[in-house]
């Protein structure tokens, strides 16, 4: 479904990612680990078309996407959903996730049914649809944020850090949630701090340091990986 291969990109003239290469399966949630300022958000960034690759390929469906601007990729079916949940504030919870379908030209049957399915799993956001996004705490901020991806039913799903200020134990019902969006054929990239949780649903895991993948491995060898490294 994706395919990285030698990708370099940076800031200006600072190179960050380094000769960076994996691939996504469909129905595969791959995390991608890693210190703070290792890449993982310009990975993501790059993936997604808000940063220009200096080198390298990203194939989506066998097709070259490097470069290629978000206006494109989106209707394409890849989508990055940003860190710190962000939404638009001043919109009704259902307003912003109707903007998730605009941008992706979803049919209005398949949003009706999505929509169905994101407020059984999020009730609240059913409860909350006629308010303001502002009015949500930051983890159903974080849910809206994923509604509104999920509404555009992409293909690859980009998703930068979702605990990003949230209480840990909002996180389960999230990762659950990604599990089971992933059974419906989507390939999942997860930057993840909470390693030990975003394990529970990823198929495989990827290590960064200093813009390169290190590791590159099942979730049960980068469990033990870790170990031996700790
Ligand atoms: N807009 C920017 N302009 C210049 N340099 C940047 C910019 N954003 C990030 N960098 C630099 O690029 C490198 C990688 O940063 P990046 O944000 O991709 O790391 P990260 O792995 O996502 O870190 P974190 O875990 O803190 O989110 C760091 O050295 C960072 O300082
Ligand atoms: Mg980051």
């Amino acid at each position: 479904m994706l395919e990285i291969s030698g990708l370099c990109a940076g800031y200006g003239k600072l190179p960050v990612l380094r000769d960076v290469s994996f691939s996504v399966s469909a129905g595969e949630i791959v995390l991608i680990a890693g210190e703070n300022g290792a890449g993982k958000t310009t990975l993501l960034q790059t993936i997604g078309g808000l940063i220009r690759p200096t080198a390298g390929n990203i194939r989506f469906e066998g097709k070259d996407v490097a470069g290629t601007i978000p206006e494109k990729l989106v209707p394409a079916g890849l989508r990055l959903v940003l860190d710190g949940h962000r939404v638009f504030p001043e919109l009704s919870v259902f307003d912003n996730i109707r903007l998730g379908a605009v941008a992706s030209n979803t049919p209005k049957a398949t949003f009706d049914g999505a929509v169905e399915q994101i407020f059984s799993v999020f009730p609240i956001l059913k409860e909350k649809s006629r308010d303001k996004a502002r009015s949500l705490s930051g983890g159903q901020q974080q849910m809206l944020a994923l509604a509104q991806a999920f509404v555009s039913q992409p293909k690859v799903l980009l998703c930068d850090e979702p605990s990003l200020g949230l209480a840990i134990a909002l996180m389960p019902p999230i990762m659950e949630f990604l599990r089971t969006w992933a059974k419906t054929g989507t390939a999942i990239v997860i930057v993840e701090q909470h390693v030990d949780l975003a394990l529970t649903v990823a198929d495989r895991a990827l290590l960064m340091e200093r813009g390169s993948i290190v590791f590159n491995g099942t979730a049960d060898e980068f469990r033990t990986g870790g170990d031996k490294n700790a």
